[in-house]
């Protein structure tokens, strides 16, 4: 192409992208400065220079630990991950290209600010765009931003990213981060620069709070709820529990003091246990065992994490004398968020509970799984459903504008589940065993989101998925009483 018709080619799709952005921003109640926010629905600030990102892999020549640590983490995997490019091309095709700025803002913020994502797939993108939440975006990050929005909160990616700066002689990365700059800080690479924001929340709020790219719902609100909690109080920050070992972190959470600074580590381990399985299955297949073991290293913190997370208590509950309910409690006792938190309307946590008489008979039994991955309808579950403007049922982001139910459980607090129980005849004591369960999705969602992956991610040849399996479900916590049948 010719430089003129380059320039012409290069203005036009800039203007086409303020056209997109206003086409979404006209129909919404939250309205930003549009000159600022280039990339809305995604209010990511790009301060474009020569610098440009660099991939993970060169940060590893230097930072080896840091690299293999967060090799291994859902941030590597935040784009490749098939479970979102299967909801990425849904979202696409159900709205348009435009919403797919807001999840890339996100889900690959280099790959939306250079424009290289077109549309969902992998095929022919750069390392950098394919790298996800890579260490050049978090260390890139120069400023927060959300201050400039109607709200003034952090959400949608709020920040302003900055992989260097133009000088005199020429382009200088310069990485930010939470120290005070020593002499030989970057080893001639980068320059340092310190923030008051990387070792606090602030960081990682805007991208753990989702709202509705239109109707400004919030679909995520990781960050609030710790915001409210008295975690956040206490100074614990989600570093202290997420870029640390699982003794570390539940050590922070009982205690409420930080952990050592040689105690971090950038493993960024949450309770996706089913997408560091899918990644560790595809580094089998890619020959890399190195990076499996990584991956089934973390698969195992997920599953301790969510085994740390809660504690259950059964209280019989008589009416005249006679045994008349069980009242299972559900207490949030680490997380630092709600429990479940995130995509509360996608993740299922439930209590399984049975009740036996001494003969061992069954007098209660409720949430039980099928082999086919199917929930008893009278499953109680603690999440939430979603539903769209029309008050109908809803799974996807670009629909839900509100929660009909949302029953989650605030950091440090409680919920009640009542079972009506009859007393049975012929038998002094009940046993009664809760279990608290949880899971990535329901088992059809997740078929559905796996079926609808982009051409280019082959889930047989990549991961070795010829069918889907049924999703595999980890017993958090459980508790067994026996109670006697008349008080
Ligand atoms: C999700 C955001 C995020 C990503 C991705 C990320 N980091 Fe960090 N990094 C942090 C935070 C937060 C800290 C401060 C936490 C701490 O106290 O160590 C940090 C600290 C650091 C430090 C200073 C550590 C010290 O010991 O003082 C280095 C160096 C670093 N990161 C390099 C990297 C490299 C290299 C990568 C990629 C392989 C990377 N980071 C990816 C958020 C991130
Ligand atoms: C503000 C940042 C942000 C935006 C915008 C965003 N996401 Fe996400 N997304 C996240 C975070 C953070 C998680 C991880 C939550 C968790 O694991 O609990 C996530 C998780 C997901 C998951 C679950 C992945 C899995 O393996 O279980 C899917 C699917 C997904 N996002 C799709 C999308 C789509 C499609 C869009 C655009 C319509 C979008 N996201 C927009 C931040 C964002
Ligand atoms: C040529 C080697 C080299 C490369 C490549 C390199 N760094 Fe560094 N970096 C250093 C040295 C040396 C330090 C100072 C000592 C330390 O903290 O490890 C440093 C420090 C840092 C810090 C710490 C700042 C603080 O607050 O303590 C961050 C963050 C960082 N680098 C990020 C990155 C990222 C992101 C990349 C890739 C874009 C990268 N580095 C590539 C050598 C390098
Ligand atoms: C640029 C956006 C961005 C920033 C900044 C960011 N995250 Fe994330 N994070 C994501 C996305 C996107 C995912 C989901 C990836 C997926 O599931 O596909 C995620 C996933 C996670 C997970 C894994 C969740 C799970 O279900 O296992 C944890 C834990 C996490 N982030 C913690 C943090 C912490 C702590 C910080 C701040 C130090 C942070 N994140 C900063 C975008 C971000
Ligand atoms: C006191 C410890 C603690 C703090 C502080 C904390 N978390 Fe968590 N986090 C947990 C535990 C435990 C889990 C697993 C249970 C769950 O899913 O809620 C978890 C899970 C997650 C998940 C995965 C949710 C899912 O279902 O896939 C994400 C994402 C996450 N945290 C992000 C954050 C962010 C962002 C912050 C800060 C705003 C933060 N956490 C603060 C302990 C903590």
């Amino acid at each position: 192409m010719s430089r003129k018709l380059k320039a012409v080619s290069l203005i036009a799709s800039a203007l086409m992208a303020v056209c997109a952005a206003t086409a979404i921003a006209g129909a919404s109640p939250f309205k930003v400065d549009l000159e600022l926010f280039k990339f809305y629905p995604s209010l990511i600030v790009y301060e474009k220079n020569k610098a440009g990102f660099t991939e993970p892999e060169t940060c590893g020549g230097c930072h080896e630990d840091k690299y293999k640590e967060w090799n291994g983490s859902l941030h590597s995997m935040a784009f490749i991950d098939p479970v979102y490019q299967g909801e990425l091309n849904k979202a696409v095709k159900a709205v348009g290209h435009e919403i797919s700025r807001q999840c890339e803002g996100c889900h690959s913020a280099a790959g939306v600010v250079t424009g290289e994502i077109k549309g969902p797939g992998l095929s022919g993108l750069s390392a950098v765009a394919k790298a996800g939440v890579s260490c050049d975006i978090c260390h890139s990050i120069s400023a927060l931003n959300h201050d400039k929005t109607p709200t003034k909160e952090p959400e949608n990616g709020s920040f302003v990213i900055k992989p260097g700066e133009d000088r005199q002689d020429g382009p200088v990365l310069v990485k930010h981060g939470p120290n005070k700059p020593k002499a030989d800080c970057g080893g001639g690479f980068h320059e340092c620069r310190q923030t008051e924001f990387h070792e606090k929340a602030d960081l990682c709020a805007s991208c753990h709070q989702v709202y509705h790219y239109e109707k400004h719902f919030p679909i995520e609100a990781t960050y609030n709820e710790w915001k409210h909690s008295p975690y956040a109080q206490k100074d614990i920050h989600c570093q202290d529990c997420h870029m640390v070992a699982t003794d570390t972190f539940v050590k922070a959470a009982d205690t409420m003091v930080k952990p050592e600074r040689k105690d971090y580590r950038h493993y960024f381990n949450g309770a996706n246990y089913l997408l560091y399985y899918l990644g560790a299955q595809a580094a089998q297949k890619a020959g890399d065992k190195e990076q499996s073991q990584r991956l089934m290293a973390q698969y195992d913190m997920a599953v301790k994490r969510l085994q740390k997370a809660a504690e259950l208590e059964i209280e019989p509950v008589y009416r005249k004398g006679a045994l008349a309910e069980v009242r299972v409690r559900v207490k949030n006792m680490r997380a630092g968020h709600n429990l479940p938190t995130s995509l509360t309307n996608i993740r299922q946590m439930w209590l399984e509970v049975i009740a036996k008489d001494e003969k061992g008979e069954v007098v209660l039994a409720t949430g039980a799984v099928g082999a086919d991955g199917t929930l008893a309808e009278d499953a109680r579950l603690l999440n939430s459903d979603g539903m769209g403007s029309d008050m109908h049922f809803a799974v996807d982001p670009w629909i839900i504008t509100a929660f009909s139910r949302h029953e989650t459980i605030p950091p440090k607090g409680y919920r009640d589940v009542h079972y009506g129980i009859a007393a049975p005849k012929g038998s002094a004591r009940v046993t009664i065993e809760a279990r608290l369960r949880y899971r990535q999705a329901d088992q059809k969602i997740a078929e559905a989101l796996l079926k609808a992956v982009p051409k280019d991610i082959d889930l047989a040849k990549d991961y070795g998925l010829t069918k889907i399996p049924t999703l595999p479900v980890v017993d958090m916590v459980s508790l067994k009483r026996e109670v006697p049948v008349m008080k």
